[in-house]
């Protein structure tokens, strides 16, 4: 099923999307569009979170449709030019809706999103403001624009659920269930968000579809996986971590101002091992402080949907050579309100900005650790539970994940999470800066949590505040 639909938005609705395409608050993340060796990457922008996106499109969409779609995500897609996308599904029993948002589009440029069923192929061209509907399981991708001195090609993806997913009896006998790997977020897909999938193969029935089984066929299934966590993966260009990285060289270590009686970290078996204090003074500092704020905040609001601002409170580097090591800790709480109170929740990260050899070279997700085989020397350790090998057996889930550093990846997480980094044993520096941000909640978000009489005693405190400073 793929149906495509012209002049879709109103002029109005196209205006308020422009303006959260153009907003200097939209946070652009680089993916991948499928598979490895395909290196082309196109930039994701989520806007799950923001009620313009998620009730009022949503809903236009479905008086327009006629249908009763539920959203499962929303998002721009920006798509470099002369990198074409690769054939995928999107999902197994999911709608995707897909809006071309390039204003001054001509059909010279290419950019054709190409649908495959069986051996036939199907064309959409991307005029502005044309959308497409197509069930999530039909293979398609989109290509790029290949003109001179063209924009990246802009489209606005949701992905919608339909209201009830019916099965017939026969179906729900082949059906089996798996769990996707799809790669759905800009989070790791094995730590969070596990997602599954029916795969059943059938056709979906919802009110966009017209042949439905008769009633007394029907079953419906849902599957609610509870999330545990949220962790962000950011990755920096390699300009910035080379220029963090000579700012450290020439500036941080020279000044050697140490910060390891603050931290519980054993960095002693080199001469240069150390914890430094790095701060946000000079233009480097400034430039990745105003990174970090963004990203973190970008994490708080889409991966916890919290009203909040993150703030940097504080960033160290970490030197570590052969030896050195990091035990078993979590971070304390950052961040005051200027009323004086503590934030109630803090966020901590660290971003790897040199990988010796000896640990470059290991394995991703190494098989096995017996037989002293050292695959995981240099890693760091993340451990939200102390869940087992039985309890595994028993319908549990990991509470533990071992990451292998990379120069460039910042990962953020809760500052409650444990987590340690073992030591390696070869020639060369495991440099890394690690921070705490301090977590500032809107009022609207303070409030979620309070009662009647706590509302008005804040209401009371802030007046009294406002009046004073008067
Ligand atoms: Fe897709
Ligand atoms: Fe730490």
């Amino acid at each position: 099923m793929i149906k495509t639909y012209n002049d879709f938005f109103t002029d109005e609705l196209l205006i308020k999307i422009h303006q959260h395409l153009d907003s200097p608050m939209s946070i652009w993340i680089n993916q991948r569009s499928n598979g490895t060796e395909n290196e082309n990457t196109f930039g994701m922008y989520e806007v799950s979170h923001i009620e313009f996106f998620n009730t009022e499109l949503v809903k236009y969409i479905n008086t327009k449709l006629d249908s009763s779609f539920l959203l499962e995500r929303v998002y721009f897609n920006r798509q470099d030019t002369n990198q074409d996308g690769s054939f995928h599904q999107d999902t197994e029993f999911g709608y995707t809706f897909l809006s071309y948002l390039n204003v001054d589009y001509q059909e010279c440029w290419g950019g054709k999103t190409i649908f495959k069923i069986d051996d036939e192929t199907d064309e959409v061209i991307p005029y502005y403001n044309k959308s497409v509907l197509f069930k999530g399981n039909i293979f398609h991708k989109g290509m790029s624009f290949k003109a001179e001195d063209v924009p990246k090609r802009i489209s606005l993806a949701f992905k919608f659920i339909p209201k009830e997913v019916r099965l017939t009896k026969e179906e729900v006998k082949k059906m089996v269930v798996k769990i996707s790997e799809e790669n759905t977020t800009e989070v790791d897909p094995d730590t969070v968000n596990v997602k599954l999938d029916y795969d059943s193969g059938t056709e979906v029935v919802t009110k966009t579809g017209d042949d439905s089984p008769s009633d007394t066929e029907k079953m419906t299934m849902e599957l609610m996986p509870i999330k545990e966590l949220v962790f962000a993966k950011i990755n920096f260009h390699p300009d910035i971590v080379e220029e963090i990285n000579s700012y450290i060289d020439d500036e941080i270590i020279p000044n050697n101002k140490s910060n390891a009686n603050k931290l519980v970290g054993q960095y002693s078996q080199d001469e240069r091992s150390a914890q430094l204090v790095f701060d946000f003074e000079s233009d480097v500092g400034q430039l990745l402080k105003g990174i970090l704020d963004n990203v973190a905040t970008a994490y708080l609001q889409q991966g916890y949907e919290r009203d909040a601002r993150a703030i940097t409170e504080q960033c160290w580097t970490n030197h570590g050579y052969a030896g050195d090591y990091n035990p078993y800790h979590d971070h304390p709480y950052m961040g005051v309100y200027p009323s004086g109170h503590m934030c109630t929740a803090g966020l901590s990260g660290f971003l790897w900005l040199k990988v010796p050899e000896c640990i470059r070279v290991l394995d991703d997700k190494p098989d096995t650790i017996t037989g002293s085989n050292g695959k995981i020397n240099g890693f760091t350790h993340l451990a939200w539970g102390h869940n087992t090998i039985h309890d595994l057996k028993k319908l549990k889930f990991t509470t533990e994940k071992y990451l292998k550093p990379k120069e460039g990846e910042l990962w953020i997480f809760p500052n409650w999470l444990k987590h340690q980094v073992y030591p390696f044993f070869g020639e060369g520096e495991r440099r890394s800066l690690a921070m705490n941000w301090g977590v500032y909640d809107s009022e609207k978000e303070l409030k979620k949590y309070m009662n009647e009489d706590q509302i008005k005693a804040f209401d009371d405190r802030q007046n009294e505040i406002e009046n004073k400073s008067e």
